[in-house]
């Protein structure tokens, strides 16, 4: 049996993993136009959150068609809400519903949700049964049911914002990220749990819960699951540069893998570039091209602090680094932002 393809994308696969209060749409944009990898998730998004909520939820399922093929990535630990999340994704013509069960925060792991649902393998896979029941029927009949007023205006503002069209309605593939274990590595049983539910791919972090960011990714059990099943796989955890992920390829066999922290500052990565080898006037070319992005996405002055920690990603390995990011940590606005360049001597190359 062959392995089923995902997205119509070849082999293997180089994608941007979903960070939670990193990969904003400004992020996505920025590193898709920069570095192009093959496919981009959204930040996980609450399903109760979502489904209740208004506005201020639905928007962290904004894109651009330039982030295109883009996954809605999902959590939390009641089916009903992720039918209902399922079919909003749909509705704003995302290429893929993806299931988080591998968030190891205390916050979304303790009330079961994330990385807990390792634990409770039958309402796992109720929540792919239910995810997967809603992309089918919205695409047999293209209604949101069962969902608050407010939600449904939220869905109907941020579809027009989108300009979302479909030619046809298709069955979105529903696919799950998650960890080797719990407390100790369950790959195979794991992977062998989800599989009943066959799920179009699966991105596996090398870690287990309680290891949460520590040691290292276990590359070995990645190999485990890629041997277990003929479901694709995407090997994720501790990728640091571009030869990394022959290395990780070659290793365990996956169809891909995915980058997360290895990207903060530097969308290049994805296109085989060594940040070192990337010039300063570059980096800071782009990290203004980001702010303006982010400001332009987010105009609420308030919001501006979410972008600072960017500019300590980009701006690193040179002599006076870090007093140039002293400064840039206390800056409210694109025009503060060229102004601390200026200051440093940086020619603004545009
Ligand atoms: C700040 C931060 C936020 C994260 N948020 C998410 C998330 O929303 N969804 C998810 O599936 N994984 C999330 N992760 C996990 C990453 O996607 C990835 O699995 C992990 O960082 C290991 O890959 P890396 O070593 O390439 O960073 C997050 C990781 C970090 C560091």
């Amino acid at each position: 049996m062959s392995r089923k393809n995902i997205l119509n994308l070849r082999y293997p696969i180089v994608g941007l993993s979903p960070m939670d209060g990193v990969t904003d749409s400004a992020y996505r944009y920025i590193t898709k136009k920069h570095g192009n990898p093959d496919v981009i998730f959204t930040e996980f998004t609450n399903v109760m959150g979502m489904s209740q909520a208004g506005q201020h939820v639905i928007k962290d399922f904004h894109y651009d068609k330039t982030q295109k093929p883009i996954v809605a990535q999902i959590y939390g630990k009641e089916p009903e809400y992720f039918y209902h999340v399922a079919k909003i994704a749909c509705e704003l013509d995302f290429d893929a519903v993806d299931i988080n069960m591998g968030c190891p925060a205390k916050n979304v792991a303790s009330s079961g949700s994330g990385a807990a649902l390792i634990r409770t393998p039958n309402l796992a896979r109720e929540i792919i049964v239910a995810t997967k029941q809603g992309v089918v029927d919205w695409a047999n009949d293209g209604k949101l049911t069962g969902l608050p007023e407010k939600t449904l205006a939220a869905v109907v503002d941020l579809k027009k914002e989108l300009n979302a069209q479909y030619s046809t309605r298709k069955v979105l593939p529903v696919s799950v990220k998650t960890r080797i274990g719990y407390s100790e590595p369950v790959t195979e049983w794991w992977i062998k749990e989800l599989e009943k539910e066959n799920p179009a791919w699966i991105s596996l972090h090398g870690r287990t819960l309680k290891q949460m960011y520590t040691g290292s990714a276990d590359w070995d059990e990645i190999k485990k699951a890629v041997k277990t099943t003929e479901i694709p796989i995407l090997a994720n955890g501790d990728i640091k540069d571009y030869s990394d992920i022959k290395k990780v390829l070659d290793l365990t066999g996956a169809q891909g893998v995915l980058i997360g922290r290895a990207s903060f500052g530097n969308p290049w990565i994805f296109k085989g570039k060594k940040f070192e080898d990337i010039s300063l006037e570059e980096r800071v070319k782009v990290m203004i091209e980001h702010t303006k992005k982010f400001v332009e996405l987010n105009p609420d002055p308030k919001a501006f602090v979410q972008m600072r920690k960017h500019f300590g990603w980009y701006i690193k390995g040179f002599e006076n680094a870090s007093a140039i990011r002293v400064k840039l940590m206390q800056t409210n606005s694109v025009t503060d932002v060229e102004q601390v360049i200026q200051e440093a001597g940086i020619p603004l190359s545009f």
